[in-house]
């Protein structure tokens, strides 16, 4: 069997972060959501994996490379762009040429992993396995209709759901797929979508079956759910500390410090982690908090946030909380007359000031 990982897409829900880099790479607890993928798929057997790659091509290759260093070999196929789920399993059909595969959307998190699921569609051999999970929003969803384990009907965000069972971003297929995504029209917004493909293998009588996790698995695709998926990774971190501490510092709770990492002066009360190189001085880094390499907070306090390389938080006067700080970026008090707020700002921008 071979695995497809799909990290092209637009990741218009994620400006301005993806306006710069891929979507995909953007760490949980300090590690790219796609890393956990791929250790995802590799722990359920599987080590030669596709991944559609799209304009952050070249970001995706830096970060991956070959594959090796994950224990797994890696494929890159060019989807030139981002025209629909269905549309990526259409360009990648040399690479999967008449193997069966496992589909997963790079930028989701399946805590558990897949195991289980690759288990079951390897000894039941259907055409077609889908993973679905109880919603309790399931009109913002492609939702599922069961009867038994078999599908028999998909659809896209209905306004009337049939049932609470939402499309994870995890799918298996034999090579019928490419009878179907050869076969459906692109939908309103313009894609080709992989619930039609999966509807037209139902509609074609095809054995399509599903299988419901139970498990904790989130779509990072927006900012709250990327902040919740740190949150979640990071309650299972265990502690280590390969850094400094200086002067009056207290820690509390499961704290990870990197290497080269000074603290000095500062209350760290974990769930946390923070990267290689960063300096803390001065500072509050509460729970639920992931800061990069090279990163310098002084004067400030910090919780449930994600900070990125070498970015600088100095000096502010209120908490920051919730956020998603991108790499490079400096947010600092200044005493400079007159009293104003001064940005430099990228596109797709959200800053909310007390
Ligand atoms: P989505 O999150 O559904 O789409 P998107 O990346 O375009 O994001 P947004 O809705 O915020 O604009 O995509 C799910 C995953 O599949 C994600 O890792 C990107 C990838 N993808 C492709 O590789 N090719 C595609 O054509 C599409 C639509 C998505």
């Amino acid at each position: 069997m071979k695995a497809l990982i799909l990290s092209g897409g637009k990741g218009t829900r994620l400006r301005p972060i993806t306006h710069t880099s891929a979507k995909q790479l953007v760490p949980v607890a300090n590690k790219p959501i796609l890393f956990y993928g791929i250790e995802g798929i590799r722990d359920a057997g599987i080590t030669d994996i596709g991944i559609v790659v799209g304009d952050t091509h070249q970001e995706i290759r830096d970060a991956v490379g070959d594959g090796s260093r994950l224990g797994v070999k890696v494929t890159y196929i060019r989807q030139e762009q981002p025209l629909g789920l269905a549309h990526a399993v259409l360009v990648s059909e040399d690479y999967l040429k008449d193997s069966s595969f496992v589909m997963f959307l790079g930028d989701n998190l399946i805590r558990d992993g897949i195991t289980p699921l690759v288990d079951e569609f390897r000894q039941g051999k259907p055409t077609s396995q889908i993973l679905l999970a109880h919603v309790k929003n399931p009109q913002d969803f492609g939702v599922a209709e069961l009867d038994g384990e078999r599908v028999v009907r998909l659809e896209e965000k209905p306004a009337h759901p049939k049932s609470d069972l939402a499309l994870v971003g995890v799918y298996m297929f034999d090579k019928t797929i490419f009878e179907a995504v050869k076969a459906i029209q692109p939908s309103k917004r313009g894609e080709l979508e992989i619930t039609d493909a999966i509807q037209y293998l139902i509609d074609k009588k095809f054995d399509v079956r599903s299988h419901v996790i139970t498990g904790w698995w989130k779509d990072t695709g927006k900012l709250e759910d990327m902040l919740e998926a740190n949150r979640i990774v990071l309650e299972n971190i265990a502690p280590l500390n390969e850094g400094k501490l200086l002067g009056d510092c207290r820690l509390e709770g499961r704290v990870v410090i990197g290497k080269g990492t000074v603290v000095e002066n500062s209350t760290l009360r974990g769930p946390l982690i923070l990267g290689e190189r960063c300096v803390i001085r001065d500072a509050y880094v509460g729970p639920f908090t992931a800061i990069s390499n090279d990163c310098v907070i002084q004067g400030s306090e910090l919780e449930h946030s994600i900070v990125l390389e070498r970015s600088r938080i100095e000096n502010l006067e209120v908490r920051v909380e919730g956020s998603l700080v991108g790499r490079d970026v400096v947010l600092r008090h200044t005493d400079a007359r007159p009293r104003s707020y001064r940005f430099m700002i990228g596109d797709s921008s959200s800053v909310d000031l007390v």
